[in-house]
């Protein structure tokens, strides 16, 4: 299997793959889309894994920002991720996730931010964000889904405040 970027060639199949990961629903691919046409858009950020040229598995990655009373920080959200339904559960999910925390690191991003299952994410080493004074509004979810990985270290300590998710996450 081979972890690499996302191309224009691949839209369709990372439509699908979301698509089918998501129980037949539209919602995730067409959050994709309108992530990729926006300024939070990362190229080296949206991945794909890919098994005898086939494409079994997405990620995307993308800017977000926390705000506090003065300051603004740019941040990371992972949203969505999807693995083709019948290859899930053989570790394809947490390489993806591993590969896209190394090129966060390598780009310069302190953080990466998320709301998701917390029996998962924990494994690659996700925590919940409220207790390090990171607050999310607007959506209401309980404390232990709203998770937060430092990539940088001390980065928890440095960037306090509210996330606010882009306009592409409210369609
Ligand atoms: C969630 C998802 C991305 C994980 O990817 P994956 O390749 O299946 O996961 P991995 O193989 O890396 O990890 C597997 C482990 O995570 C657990 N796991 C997988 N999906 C889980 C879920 N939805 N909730 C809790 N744990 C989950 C598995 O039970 C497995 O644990 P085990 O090894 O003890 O059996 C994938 O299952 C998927 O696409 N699900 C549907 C879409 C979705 O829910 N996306 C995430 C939204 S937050």
């Amino acid at each position: 299997m081979i972890i690499r970027t996302e191309i224009e060639q691949d839209f369709k199949d990372v439509y699908q793959i979301n698509f089918q990961a998501f129980g037949n629903r539209e919602d995730e691919s067409k959050l994709v889309e309108r992530i990729r046409k926006s300024e939070e858009f990362v190229p080296e950020l949206s991945l794909v894994a890919e098994k005898n040229n086939e494409i079994v598995g997405h990620i995307m990655l993308s800017k977000a920002i926390v705000e506090a009373q003065n300051e603004v920080h740019t941040v990371i959200v992972l949203a969505p991720i999807a693995i083709k339904p019948d290859l899930q559960k053989q570790g394809i999910g947490s390489s993806l996730i591993e590969e896209g925390i190394r090129r966060c690191k390598a780009l310069g991003y302190g953080l990466i931010l998320l709301i998701g299952h917390p029996s998962y994410y924990p494994r690659v080493g996700f925590q919940p964000a409220r207790k390090f004074g990171l607050e999310l509004k607007q959506f209401e979810v309980p404390d232990e889904v709203f998770m937060v990985y430092e990539v940088e270290e001390r980065k928890l300590q440095e960037i306090r405040g509210e996330l606010k998710y882009p306009k592409a996450f409210f369609s």
